[in-house]
């Protein structure tokens, strides 16, 4: 079966320099892998109040998630941390108790900021919070990327070092979902 990869902007500005990182990275991903976006920005702020009568957008999102073999997350970090956002949407998908929809899913996690730290402390908190939801978070290589003007333009990637690790972060990520989707088959 084709290989499925879905990607979650963690941030619903519609000027995201993650959405444009995460379409310039996407583009990396080798031709007969299929792609696609799990979107965000359409879930409510989740509650329990929620779980008895489950609605259509929490069921389509945590589906999205189980009918790809790997998620690439790329998010900006909010003061330090996770935007609310996607945390918000990490919360739909491990509920309702018990039903967590990143149960052994491979995940690879990648931010990109203006400022040099780069998301490296928002990208600690998100690890945490994905190995306690099951999925099986890729450690290295880690993806810090500072977003210099003129780096993305044209929805691609202008510095070549920078495309090149961006590639072989890629290149590992679907080595791991390869494996993984082996060891579960
Ligand atoms: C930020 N920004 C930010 N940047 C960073 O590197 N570390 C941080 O802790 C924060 N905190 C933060 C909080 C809030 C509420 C906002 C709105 C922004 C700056 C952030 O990296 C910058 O706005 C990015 O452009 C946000 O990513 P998107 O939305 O462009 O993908």
């Amino acid at each position: 079966t084709v290989t499925k990869i879905g990607y979650i902007v963690g941030s619903i500005s519609s000027t995201s320099l993650n959405r444009q990182l995460a379409e310039a990275v996407v583009k990396l991903v080798p031709e007969g892998v299929e792609v696609v976006e799990i979107p965000i920005k359409d879930l409510p702020f989740y509650s329990p109040d929620y779980d008895a009568d489950f609605p259509q957008v929490g069921t389509d999102f945590k589906a999205a998630i189980e009918g790809v073999d790997g998620v690439l997350i790329v998010t900006p970090e909010y003061n330090r941390s996770i935007p609310g956002v996607l945390k918000n949407a990490i919360e739909w998908s491990a509920r309702p108790y018990g039903n967590m929809s990143f149960s052994r899913k491979p995940v690879a996690v990648l931010g990109g900021s203006p400022g040099g730290i780069a998301t490296a402390a928002g990208q600690q908190h998100l690890k945490s919070v994905l190995s306690h939801v099951d999925a099986i978070v890729m450690g290295q290589p880690e993806g810090f990327i500072q977003v210099t003007p003129g780096l993305i333009e044209g929805g691609e990637i202008t510095n070549e070092g920078t495309k090149a690790f961006l590639q072989s972060f890629v290149d590992t990520f679907l080595g791991l979902v390869g494996r993984v989707e082996k060891a579960y088959a």
